[in-house]
């Protein structure tokens, strides 16, 4: 019996690091290609546009407030300096990219 449990477990583990391994993967590509130059690599924006428009980095307690519908809404009706994405991205990439995003926390 509790063998059983055990096996059960880790495949629901393995299921739910797989599914998120696998959205994550979806996201990184948006995020990287249109994403990452402002935001840096890891969510810090560390990188020049970045520090220019002083976006801030992930691990700001600002940025943190943010739930993960607040940050699609964010990136669909834009932002500051940031472009509404609404129509040049579909709800699924944003979607994913605002999970790869904040996959950096
Ligand atoms: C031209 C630079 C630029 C690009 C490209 C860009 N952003 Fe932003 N983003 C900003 C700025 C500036 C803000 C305003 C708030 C700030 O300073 O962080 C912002 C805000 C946000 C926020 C709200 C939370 C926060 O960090 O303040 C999210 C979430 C976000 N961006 C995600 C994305 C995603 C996902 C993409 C790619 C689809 C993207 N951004 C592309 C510059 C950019």
């Amino acid at each position: 019996m509790k063998i059983r449990t055990g096996i059960a477990l880790v495949a629901i583990m393995a299921a739910t690091t797989m599914t998120a391994a696998f959205a994550q993967g979806l996201g990184a590509d948006t995020y990287k290609a249109k994403c990452q130059m402002c935001h840096g690599a890891q969510g810090m924006a560390d990188s020049g546009p970045g520090k220019a428009m002083k976006v801030k980095p992930v691990t700001d307690p600002e940025v943190k407030k943010f739930s993960e519908p607040q940050m699609i809404e964010a990136v669909k009706n834009g932002m500051g300096k940031m472009q509404p994405y609404k129509g040049k991205l579909t709800d699924a990439q944003i979607k994913e990219a605002v999970v790869y995003f904040r996959s950096f926390k």
